[in-house]
């Protein structure tokens, strides 16, 4: 049984362009069918493209969000900077934080627990990134990864409402290359009990990212612990992100 309550998140990065919105309206007609009508889509295109996004996407089911934001809650002189404010009056209800394309340029657990906490003033709903790279998994570290990242980018988090994980092992992502079911399977448990532990009841969905394509969408969908979807490559071609949709929700 494949879960039909699906989150299906598209992370755009550094592409698209206006023309584009007219490709991603075929979905809605998809989610519009009873068959997919729990499950939620949300795009995430460049800063630039949300505002138009949102604007197109209004009177649908589709939602819009950010890939970043500056932690700074007010507005101020941070050149160049977009921060939850901005964002949300552009239209976007999303925003995600903590992708390890950022973290690798130097976002810091403190600095993304920062992000965290403005997003959650703006009610932002936010998808936080974790995951391992290859050389921690290889040395084993994955749990205690997870475990850090996820306690010191929650710190002194009260609020769960809005916030989702996001599970993307550095080493899946862009690669082609997915985890093993059980080696998926071990590591969303390990980070619903992480969850547990931050939160007693624990109702925050978990999302995997990492090459998922619409040949290995049914498969991972199957792993009862994955609610959701993080799609970045092929999200930015409308007919495999369709296709992911469909083969998820069978
Ligand atoms: P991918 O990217 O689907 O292209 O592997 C996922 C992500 O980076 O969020």
């Amino acid at each position: 049984m494949t879960n039909n309550n699906m989150i299906f998140v598209a992370n755009w990065k550094m592409n698209g362009n206006f023309s584009d919105i007219s490709k991603a309206k075929i979905l809605n007609k998809l989610i519009k069918q009873r068959k997919f009508k729990r499950n939620k889509v949300v795009y995430c295109p460049p800063y630039t493209l949300i505002k138009s996004f949102s604007d197109n996407f209004k009177k649908t089911n589709i939602s819009v969000g950010a890939q970043n934001c500056h932690h700074q809650s007010e507005y101020g002189a941070k050149t160049g900077s977009i921060n939850c404010k901005l964002i949300k009056s552009s239209g976007a209800k999303y925003v995600i934080i903590g992708h390890s394309e950022n973290r690798i340029d130097g976002e810091t657990d403190n600095l993304l627990n920062k992000k965290i906490q403005s997003a959650i003033k703006e009610n932002l709903n936010i998808i936080f990134c974790i995951g391992e790279t290859l050389n921690q998994k290889k040395k084993k570290q994955t749990s205690k990864i997870l475990k850090n990242q996820l306690f010191n980018g929650l710190r002194n988090i009260k609020n769960f409402k809005n916030i989702s994980i996001a599970y993307e092992p550095v080493w899946a992502i862009g690669t082609g290359i997915v985890p093993k079911k059980s080696e998926l399977e071990r590591n969303m448990k390990l980070i619903k009990t992480y969850l547990k532990k931050l939160k007693r009841n624990n109702s925050i969905k978990v999302l995997y990212g990492g090459s998922v394509k619409p040949d290995n969408a049914s498969e991972l969908s199957k792993i009862k612990e994955i609610e959701g979807f993080l799609i970045g490559g092929a999200s930015l071609n409308a007919k495999k992100f369709v296709d992911i949709i469909k083969k998820s929700s069978i």
